[in-house]
């Protein structure tokens, strides 16, 4: 049973993807998570991918495709798996078609958290991550319990480089030429499911949870 997180950068998809991935016990895969591993290791990945990261572009599919496949080839992906932040092209969706044939898995629902664009550029500003485990937090509604420490790992909270309000810009307007396509590429596979993603955290896991019951 896999799963995707659509929506704009700031949506609210690893927030969700977390909660997901406690609830029904399935691995997180966000490929932002793991890019921004491969920076702070500074492997060569790391390098590469930080040169788009930084001024909002999408990295390349040929750097991602791979990464992805690697991952959903591990044994903890068999009974399920949540994507993150992947696809994001038309060509990564194809390419994930068939990786998942090839693997014996199967999507049962891409969830399309919305949020409009002007929302958006609020959260950003106070989006505070943990550099250690993925954390998320926002300072006003998500605040954690101890101001600017994980509330998972005790260990500190950091502001990611591109939430800078021209970076969000550029990220959003990417995300509406090349991502946004991928709504209509899973409306038609019949497995879109879109919630309203401005209303409160813990509502919205709510809202995923109750709609992909119905859907079972
Ligand atoms: P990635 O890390 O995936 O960034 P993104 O898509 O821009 O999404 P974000 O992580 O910024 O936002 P989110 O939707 O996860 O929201 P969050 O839960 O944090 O990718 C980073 C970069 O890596 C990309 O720009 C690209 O360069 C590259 N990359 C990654 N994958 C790639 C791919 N497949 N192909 C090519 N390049 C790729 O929430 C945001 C804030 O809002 C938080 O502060 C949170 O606390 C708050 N919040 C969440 N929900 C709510 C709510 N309901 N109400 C109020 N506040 C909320
Ligand atoms: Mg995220």
């Amino acid at each position: 049973m896999g799963y995707i997180m659509l929506g704009a950068p700031g949506a609210g998809k690893g927030t969700q993807a977390i909660a997901l991935s406690k609830q029904f016990q399935m691995p997180h895969i966000s490929t932002g998570d793991i890019f921004r591993t491969h920076i702070k290791q500074q492997t060569e990945l790391g390098k590469k991918a930080k040169e788009y990261i930084d001024q909002g572009l999408l990295v390349p599919d040929e750097l991602v495709v791979d990464l992805v496949k690697d991952r959903l080839a591990q044994e903890d992906c068999k009974t399920g798996f949540i994507l993150d932040g992947f696809p994001r092209t038309i060509m990564q969706a194809q390419t994930l078609d068939v990786a998942l044939k090839e693997l014996g898995l199967s999507l049962h629902a891409v969830i399309n958290v919305d949020v409009p664009d002007d929302k958006i550029i609020t959260r950003m500003a106070g989006r505070r991550v943990c550099s250690h485990c993925g954390g998320t937090y926002h300072t006003k509604y998500n605040p954690p319990q101890e101001d600017g420490i994980c509330d998972h790992c005790q260990r500190s909270l950091i502001q990611r480089k591109d939430d800078e309000e021209e970076t969000v810009k550029k990220r959003l307007q990417v995300y509406h030429d090349q991502t946004q396509p991928l709504i209509e590429y899973y409306e038609d596979k019949k497995i879109l499911l879109t919630v309203d993603g401005t209303e409160s955290v813990d509502r919205v896991t709510e809202n995923i949870i109750k709609a992909l019951g119905e859907r079972a």
